[in-house]
């Protein structure tokens, strides 16, 4: 089967820079979408149609080698469109299907089904909707399809049709030539309409069956931010029902957001306002406090994250705390059974087991060994405006609080440094050391007092 899909169209109702197509619909640009969903039905090259912003569309496309390119140069209208893939079509392959870039959440399966049911005809994918207002509207006559009216097109009788067109549809590959030879511009908007095909079609005695799409969501055509936001709604419901039936525990189906993908273990809780971003995988019996954002992150089994927390390229080991307000950054392995609090920054540093670094603390390029405690406001100073350095703090550590450790440094184990120290030197095992001004009283010292006034 030849697969096209129609993405040349600016989208003059996005009122945007970015062409219409590379908007993205859960962090993906939508005709990424259509051509993942193309290409699971496994019939080979997919060809794009570009135009407005082609070159954006084609470079983000760029590295698969089953999607062709086809350049429609002046955006006539989807007729004109389809037109310009024509060339590319394999001609012995009876069926085509067209696919529009800007219905993003089409599914496989449902693509399947009307390419089945199209047998020699055309299978015309249709839904009902409450308001069809904007969409081509199907016109029946005696139950059988005989042509598409466009909105802009329709009589007041045609408009209050409620089964309109998705755009989806498969067509007979040798009809197409002729067809598109006789498409002409004479409507309301000037345009040369692939709905025009099935007026064609109607005429020539080529039977269309059309499918009524059972679930509206899934054929939502995306023109301007009002319906891209509502595409975005309908695609986190999906993909929180997913998690639901697979047995993760969401306080609120309605406010999670999931742009990547979200792997869970068992009985995995997860509270409102989380944002799942590129590969998360979380353990068994994990719990994601309230407004969490998660990027390709880590979590093993009995880990609690607690609100506000930011993770970005790290791992968290079992049973372990971390949040609220802690901010890992890329290169952060937290190991089993260690807490992490609040106003904490770790990046590319390992953490062991049961170490602590519970307020306000940076540890970067560090490697920290188990049972470490680390006292509030610690800071590894990492960087001396050019070059990076590590730090290394051995087990069961003791850094009192307000402590820099100037890197390269290390603290041996066991070792105590004493609150307020700057630590230039490597502090030995099991000793204290501290770097602290020599604290004095003065005697009979008197605050200035004021000068009564004359
Ligand atoms: C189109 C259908 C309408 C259907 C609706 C479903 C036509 C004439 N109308 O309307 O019946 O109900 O989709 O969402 O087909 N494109 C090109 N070249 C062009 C014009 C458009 O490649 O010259 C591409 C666009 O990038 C887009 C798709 O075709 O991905 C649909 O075009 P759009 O302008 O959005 O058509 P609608 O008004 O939505
Ligand atoms: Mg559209």
């Amino acid at each position: 089967m030849n697969i096209v899909i129609l993405a040349a169209g600016m989208g003059k109702r996005m009122h945007s820079g970015l062409p219409k197509v590379l908007q993205p619909v859960a962090a993906r640009p939508m005709i990424s979408r259509v051509v993942e969903t193309a290409e699971g039905l496994g019939e080979g090259k997919v060809v794009v149609v570009i135009g407005h912003g082609g070159e954006l569309v084609r470079e983000r496309l760029a590295g698969d080698p089953r999607v062709g390119f086809t350049l429609q140069p002046e955006q006539l209208g989807t007729g004109d469109a389809l037109r310009c893939a024509l060339p590319l079509l394999d001609e012995s392959d009876p069926k085509t299907l067209v696919l529009l870039g800007d219905v993003p959440l089409i599914r496989t399966e449902t693509l399947s089904a009307l390419c089945r049911e199209a047998e020699d005809g055309i299978g015309l994918l249709t839904v009902n909707l409450g308001n069809p207002t904007g969409y081509g509207r199907i016109v029946k006559v005696c139950g059988s399809v005989r042509r598409i009216v466009e909105e802009k097109d329709a009589t007041p009788e045609e408009k209050k049709i409620r089964e309109v067109n998705t755009g989806i549809m498969v067509l007979p590959t040798r009809r197409l030539r002729d067809w598109a030879g006789r498409l002409t511009n004479e409507n309301a908007q000037g345009e040369f309409y692939l709905t025009d095909f099935i007026g064609f079609a109607a005429g020539d005695g080529v039977t269309v069956r059309s499918t009524v799409a059972a679930d509206p969501d899934e054929v939502m055509g995306v023109n301007s931010k009002r319906e891209l936001a509502a595409a975005e709604r309908a695609f986190q419901r999906r993909e929180a029902e997913k998690l639901l039936d697979a047995g993760v525990t969401l306080a609120d189906p309605a406010r999670i957001d999931v742009r990547g993908m979200l792997e869970c273990g068992q009985d995995v809780s997860i509270d409102v306002g989380c944002v799942f971003e590129g590969h998360v995988k979380l353990g068994n019996r994990v719990r994601i406090g309230a407004y969490c954002v998660l990027r390709d992150t880590e979590v093993a089994n009995d880990t609690e994250i607690l609100a506000f927390t930011h993770s970005d390229g790290a791992s968290v080991g079992e049973e372990a705390r971390i949040g609220p307000f802690t901010r890992l950054r890329p290169g952060a392995q937290l190991g089993r059974e260690t807490h992490v609090g609040n106003f904490c920054e770790i990046k590319k540093s390992t953490i062991g087991t049961g170490s602590k670094v519970n307020h306000l603390s940076y540890i970067g390029d560090t490697t920290m060994g188990a049972h470490v405690n680390i006292g509030a406001g610690t800071i590894t100073c990492n960087y001396d405006g050019v070059n990076k350095f590590r730090t290394e703090i051995g087990d069961d550590a003791f850094i009192g609080s307000d402590t820099q450790l100037v890197a390269p440094v290390s603290v041996g184990r066991g070792a105590t440094l004493g609150a307020g120290t700057t630590l230039t030197r490597n502090a030995p095992e099991g000793k204290l050391t501290l770097s602290r001004a020599r604290q004095v009283t003065v005697e009979g010292w008197q605050r200035p007092q004021k000068k009564a006034s004359k």
